[in-house]
């Protein structure tokens, strides 16, 4: 009888490739250890075959080996539903992971965990390529949204049970991206660059939780070097993971970042995915004739491969659950619930939400109904649902704010207008219309190579320019760089238009070599008397000239840096335009330049509608066409959001701000005079009625910041060692363990909204600390307070408890949370909550020692309702 389960088991199995069926193996026999299974199979299988398995298959697969009958098990990006590019078909669109962290509700993200597996299951999808644990260093992080916030017990205390479920649900998570990938800005190139100390506290917890605490199975590495050598073949920080921790699974490369076959083999990489050019036959063959490296080095990442698949139990059974229906009624509830629990009231003034049954409801804005815009739901341009680069779901159906609106307040009347499009500049880079000197259609185009001398020309060149633009006349100006470049100029054209992502050498043109400039020179003939506005987005220095007058200047900046001028022009006259772009190979290279008439950025009819309703929703922030893996993304608003707020203003003081990003966003220019705010992020399929039934008051808002919003990116801890030096392709960690509010408290910072804050409906009080210590020695505390509903709705209150250790050997955070509890109260309900704390709790990794240290003396407890709003705290010796 077990044989013949474990052929149906086998004969299921390779129905999922149609590969033919075979005769059963122990390796197969699901009676057996997984130790005596792996045992048999590696022995079974031929070294070409083995080497064959630690290079992925077709981009999202293991390789299969047919001979043994055993498929090629799937995979699917992750951390907001099925993803990898729509290749699995459609799926639950969930909000970000920063909106789950948001919730800070671990049952919520156990359940998401759960139903995850149910959709993997559902597709017969074995891998999931989530979730990510990558630490919110700075709000231009342009992948936040798949993280979990700037605090590393947050982010652990979230991940390890959805972890666990995904896992309990036969699928294998992957954690990712290990480690020091916190940035996206140069990420296949930049070095991070930190202290053990701030590694050891902020950076790796996260993956320590889920390897220790979670027995995850599989882990990614990130695209970048750590400390000057790439994460796919670094030793410390392999070592970390595999010796230390005692991690068994399987570590994968990022998607084609495996640099070499005998460091990477050696240095503990198990599976290069998302490129076969190491990992391969001619590659290792070789190295184990010559005896650099062993064939037993290649059994153990076939161990550490198979391992888990065999436990996880792909060897014993179909991994497509027919039972589980694809478009899954349960998966939208839950998307739904997650949205409600995830979107943050920042603002409230004098209690305009909930609204008060309105007649009429203006919703404006670039993020309130992107879909009907582009009538594209599936492409990234302006999906809010979530954001754009590998996370992005193809989804059954998206609820827009507007559709959300419109089904909550079935009785009002609804106006809509878009007010300014986040496409706005896209289209400009697309139609803008220039000629030459000599009146062809186009800009003269010339590239230039920068010698390899780390690029000097290219800053004298900049240089020279900037200083002849200030001394002399602009012909001259012109004349100057021409002459200086001319020697190394490689290619000349006339092109239509600048509107350039270049993953790689422009044109193809190999000869710009290392670092590279671009010169275009071009006219703009003017039909209106207005001011003309011109536009530039870059990723790489740039410098723009009008009639010879330098009028920006983004040279010093290599990440993507956004900006806009305007010049009076008069109709039939034309504004001479150069622009000259330098390129430290970052990738990709991106140069777009377009303009528009002022007179044309109409906000009037946004006006006119916001005008005569009681109230404004007014939908702002980013989406998936600017917030993406590959870079960065402004902390400010793009163009025309603050000015599209201060319009509405004018004409109705009762606008509501819905923010959709994936973190802080600025908004000093007008959170002082809008009446409340509500943080979004990208909330899913589901995302507007949750939207909805927050303005309602069906539902009480309950989510808290799993980051920190400042008030403006130059406050940031990390402002100043972000993207800001490139030219040795290194990313200093200098704020180091002062990162996010321990930044912000360290450097004495107000932020604009700190971290755990976030309003409800009803207030709360905190009332009767007792801290009990357990075992002085331990460091085992208890640590008990009750939590009363003073207000007169339902909600949930996210409780916090911080530990701060006044006196210290080396310095320490002001304070550090160490213990959160989401409590759901009805009115006047109390409940007490207790929190344990450990000597882990009180300790740091000492930069000296090199070594956790936990040292006695006096700590103080405090609770509160964030960061900031400490109700209560005692000071206990250990
Ligand atoms: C991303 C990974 C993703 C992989 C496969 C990479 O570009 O960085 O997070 O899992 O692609 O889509």
């Amino acid at each position: 009888m077990r044989h013949i389960l474990v052929l149906l088991g086998v004969c299921m199995i390779l129905s999922v490739r149609g590969a033919e069926a075979q005769p059963s193996y122990p390796f197969q026999d699901s009676t057996l250890t997984v130790e005596a299974r792996l045992n048999d199979l590696v022995e079974r299988m031929t070294l070409e075959e083995k080497i064959d398995l630690l290079a992925g298959y077709e981009d999202f697969y293991l390789h299969p080996c047919e001979r043994l009958g055993i498929p090629a098990f799937k995979m699917a990006d992750g951390p907001l539903g099925v993803s990898s590019w729509g290749i699995w078909g459609r799926a639950t669109a969930f909000p970000a992971a920063l909106a789950l962290a948001a919730s800070w509700d671990k049952e919520l993200a156990e359940k998401t965990g759960r139903m995850y597996a149910q959709e993997w299951r559902a597709r017969g999808i074995h891998f999931m390529l989530a979730p990510g644990a990558n630490i919110y260093r700075a709000s231009k992080g342009a992948r936040n949204f798949e993280y979990f916030g700037e605090d590393p017990y947050l982010s652990s205390e979230m991940l390890v049970p959805f972890v666990k479920a995904v896992q309990a649900g036969g699928v294998i998570p992957t954690i990712k991206h290990y480690i020091g990938n916190d940035q996206e800005f140069d990420r296949y190139t930049v070095s991070t660059e930190m202290d053990e100390r701030t590694l050891r506290e902020i950076y790796l917890p996260p993956f320590k939780a889920a390897v220790q605490r979670a027995d995850i199975k599989a882990v990614m590495t990130g695209y970048n070097p750590f400390q000057g050598t790439y994460c796919t073949e670094n030793s410390f920080v392999i070592d970390i993971l595999k010796k230390e921790w005692g991690f068994k699974g399987m570590l994968m490369s990022d998607w084609a970042c495996t640099y070499s076959a005998d460091k990477a083999a050696k240095n503990g990489l198990d599976l290069e995915m998302g490129s076969n050019d190491w990992f391969v036959r001619e590659k290792l063959l070789p190295l184990i004739q010559d005896g650099t490296i062993t064939e037993e080095l290649i059994n153990e990442k076939v161990r550490r491969i198979y391992g888990p698949c065999i436990e996880m139990g792909f060897f014993d059974r179909p991994q497509l659950c027919k039972d589980i229906p694809l478009f899954n009624p349960d998966a939208n509830r839950l998307a739904l619930e997650e949205a409600e629990k995830g979107i943050i009231l920042l603002k409230n003034a004098d209690g305009v939400l909930p609204l008060k049954s309105p007649k009429k409801i203006a919703v404006i804005g670039p993020t309130a109904n992107p879909y009907v815009i582009s009538d594209r739901v599936y492409n990234t341009n302006g999906i809010v649902y979530g954001g754009g680069g590998s996370s992005r779901v193809h989804p059954w159906y998206v609820i827009s704010d507007l559709d959300g609106i419109r089904n909550e307040f079935p009785d009002a009347e609804i106006y809509y207008a878009e007010g300014v499009s986040n496409q706005f500049k896209r289209r400009l880079f697309r139609t803008s219309v220039f000629r030459t000197r000599d009146g062809k259609k186009g800009l003269e185009a010339k590239y230039y190579t920068c010698s390899s001398d780390t690029g000097t020309l290219s800053s004298r060149l900049l240089e020279q320019q900037a200083k002849a633009a200030g001394r002399s006349s602009a012909g001259q100006t012109s004349s100057v760089s021409r002459q200086q470049a001319d020697g190394n100029l490689i290619l000349s054209m006339v092109e239509p238009r600048i509107d350039n992502e270049w993953w790689g050498y422009p044109h193809n043109e190999k000869n710009l070599g290392e670092e590279y400039q671009v010169e275009w020179d071009g006219y703009v003939d003017v039909h209106q008397t207005d001011s003309l506005r011109f536009f530039v987005d870059a990723q790489g220095g740039y410098k723009l000239w009008l009639d010879d007058q330098l009028m920006l200047d983004a040279s010093k900046s290599q990440s993507f840096d956004v900006r806009n001028v305007a010049v009076a022009v008069e109709k039939g006259s034309s504004v001479h335009v150069r622009l000259t772009y330098y390129n430290q190979r970052s990738l990709p290279s991106e140069i777009r330049m377009g303009y528009a008439y002022d007179s044309d950025i109409d906000f009037s009819e946004a006006k006119q509608v916001a005008k005569q309703a009681d109230v404004v929703i007014c939908c702002l922030g980013l989406d998936g066409s600017i917030e993406l893996e590959g870079r960065d993304r402004p902390f400010d608003l793009p163009f025309g959001q603050d000015r599209l707020v201060d319009e509405l203003l004018q004409v109705n003081p009762n606008v509501v701000v819905v923010l959709h990003a994936g973190g802080g966003v600025g908004m000093t220019r007008w959170i002082d005079r809008v009446p409340a705010v509500l943080h979004a992020f990208y909330p899913g399929q589901e995302g507007g009625n949750a939207l909805a039934h927050i303005l309602s008051g069906k539902v009480n808002p309950s989510a808290k910041l799993p980051f920190t919003i400042e008030k403006r990116w130059e406050d940031s801890p990390a402002c100043g060692n972000y993207d800001e030096t490139r030219r040795e392709k290194k990313v200093y960690y200098r704020e180091g363990i002062f990162t996010g509010y321990r930044g912000y408290e360290h450097n004495q910072v107000q932020p604009l909204f700190p971290f755990g804050y976030g309003l409800s409906y009803t207030t709360f009080s905190y009332s009767g600390l007792e801290v009990k210590v357990d075992d002085r020695k331990k460091g085992d505390v208890t640590v008990r307070f009750s939590v009363r509903n003073d207000g007169k709705r339902e909600g949930a209150e996210v409780v916090q408890l911080y530990v701060s250790d006044p006196k210290s050997g080396e310095p320490r955070p002001v304070k550090e949370l160490k213990g959160f509890e989401k409590v759901s109260l009805k009115p006047g309900e109390t409940q007490t909550v207790t929190l344990k704390l450990t000597q882990d709790d009180f300790s740091y990794f000492s930069s000296k020692k090199r070594k956790w240290v936990f040292e006695k003396g006096d700590f103080v407890i405090r609770v509160g309702a964030s960061s900031q709003d400490i109700r209560l705290e005692e000071t206990i010796r250990l």
